[in-house]
């Protein structure tokens, strides 16, 4: 550990040299000034760990001089040193933020004690500064953009749940809509945050793997266990587990994932002893699940379960005002990243970007902007670099809505519902061409249809 360094400013030359003695004895590197003007230049081009300082010196008055010390370095902690019965420039000293005196002649003892509690305040004062600091850097909730009241409703919600004790909470909306940020947002802002965040993608793992990367396995439950190996249940005790595309889990497995959130005690593959912990368990789909559980691909047992505490998170173009903050803060982050100075968006753009619908929710509009920002040389984003779909699916939807709705009156959701309608009619039905008519997947046409609740009478007629 490298030596703390004291600066003693001091004009008197034995004082100086009877406390460098002292000090250095005591294991401190000793720096001397003799007046305010070099304390104050040494203090710069050294930074000790602590000052003594004598309140009468030639060229300043010690109690300014300390002021001037602690404009400078507020935390650096500062002894006074003052003639004996001299208590009232110590008064002034305290107020000004000294961190204690000592008086004329020294006594040593106290001395010592004095410095070894002011450089361990200070490096604690330091430490705890530090670990905020980080901490408030690693994450803020200004990186979400909830500008929509919508959004602003989610976030709200999102913060009670993540603040409560509640150990499931299942997220839904369409794909690209920010579960995922969500899901690490209720993370960072709950008890848990110090612990491990650990998320896995239902749909990205092989069934039969799936189950043993969740609880671990024995040494012995299959043939390529050699050793015991500890799941991702074990591995986030404490702290948090995102099952992503929950609605891909096997019934299998659904059934062994009630049993783990009933009783948060499961097996390893191949062992018999309950093991115990405490996660918060983060459910995300895409997919209507009351409806996966209604057609008896989700079981409605689990489902329940999950459902206790739901969070929402409507499509982008149901919460337009999102749009322009939520691009400028993409643009933003490009600016960074590719080192540009782009503004924002010409006018023509952001007209385009609040009339298109965006199925790929945030993502696509993230990834419009990101391309964008690769090609503009401009300072304003034109619609020369946005994608072309964009500019027809926006102009296709403006023609279907004045050729097709006589009423130009209706709310976004009644649109929505119309065109959902027109294009099942168009189809007769078929719902792998309707969602390409409408340039979506057919799962999200499929929500879509229940949302809406979209009936099939709606759509089947003849001629
Ligand atoms: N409100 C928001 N503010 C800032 N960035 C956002 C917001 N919502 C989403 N994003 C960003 O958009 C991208 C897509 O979000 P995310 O991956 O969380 O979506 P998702 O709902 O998990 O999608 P999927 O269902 O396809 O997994 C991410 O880069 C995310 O950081
Ligand atoms: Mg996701």
């Amino acid at each position: 550990m490298r030596k703390k360094k004291i600066l003693i400013v001091d004009d008197e030359k034995l004082i100086r040299w009877s406390l460098n003695q002292k000090l250095s004895g005591w294991d401190f590197e000793v720096l001397e000034a003799e007046n305010g003007k070099s304390g104050l230049r040494l203090a710069a081009e050294e930074m000790p760990d602590l000052v003594m300082l004598d309140v009468k010196l030639p060229d300043k008055k010690g109690t300014d001089l300390l002021e001037e010390f602690k404009e400078s370095w507020s935390e650096l902690p500062i002894i006074m040193i003052t003639a004996f019965g001299v208590i009232d420039d110590a008064v002034i000293a305290m107020r000004r933020g000294a961190y204690d005196y000592i008086t004329k002649p020294i006594d040593y003892t106290k001395l010592q004690s004095t410095i070894k509690n002011a450089i361990e305040t200070a490096s604690l004062k330091k430490e705890i500064a530090y670990y905020k600091e980080k901490e408030e850097k690693q994450f803020d909730t200004s990186q979400i953009i909830a500008s929509s009241k919508k959004m602003h409703q989610v976030l709200e919600m999102a913060k009670k749940i993540a603040a409560s004790e509640a150990s499931i909470i299942l997220l839904q909306g369409d794909s690209g809509t920010g579960k995922d940020l969500l899901s690490q947002t209720i993370h960072q802002l709950s008890r848990r945050k110090h612990a491990s965040y650990i998320a896995i993608n239902c749909s990205a793992i092989p069934e039969n793997l799936l189950e043993s990367e969740l609880f671990g396995y024995e040494k012995g439950a299959f043939t390529d266990a050699k050793q015991q190996k500890k799941g991702l249940v074990e591995l986030a005790d404490e702290g948090t587990l995102f099952l992503d595309e929950i609605s891909n889990l096997s019934l299998n497995l659904q059934a062994k994932l009630l049993r783990f959130l009933e009783t948060q005690t499961f097996k390893r593959v191949g062992g018999l002893k309950d093991i115990e912990v405490d996660i918060r368990v983060i459910t995300a789909t895409n997919q209507d699940l009351e409806l996966a559980s209604n057609e008896g691909k989700f079981r409605k047992d689990l489902f329940y379960r999950l459902n206790v505490c739901p969070i929402y998170i409507p499509p982008l173009w149901e919460r337009k005002d999102d749009i322009i903050p939520l691009a400028q803060h993409f643009i933003s982050n490009y600016n960074l990243k590719f080192r540009k100075n782009i503004k924002g968006l010409h006018k023509e753009v952001k007209n385009l970007f609040l009339d298109y619908n965006w199925p790929g929710n945030v993502r696509e509009l993230k990834n419009a902007l990101e391309r964008a920002m690769i090609f503009e040389e401009d300072s304003f984003i034109s619609t020369k670099y946005i994608p072309i779909q964009l500019n027809r699916n926006s102009s296709s939807l403006s023609k279907h809505s004045s050729d097709e709705f006589s009423d130009r009156n209706l709310s976004l959701p009644e649109m929505e519902k119309n065109l959902l309608i027109n294009a099942l009619k168009k189809t007769m039905g078929n719902k792998t061409k309707a969602a390409k008519l409408l340039n979506i997947t057919r799962d999200t046409l499929r929500y879509k249809i229940t949302k809406n609740r979209i009936k099939p009478e709606d759509f089947s007629f003849t001629g």
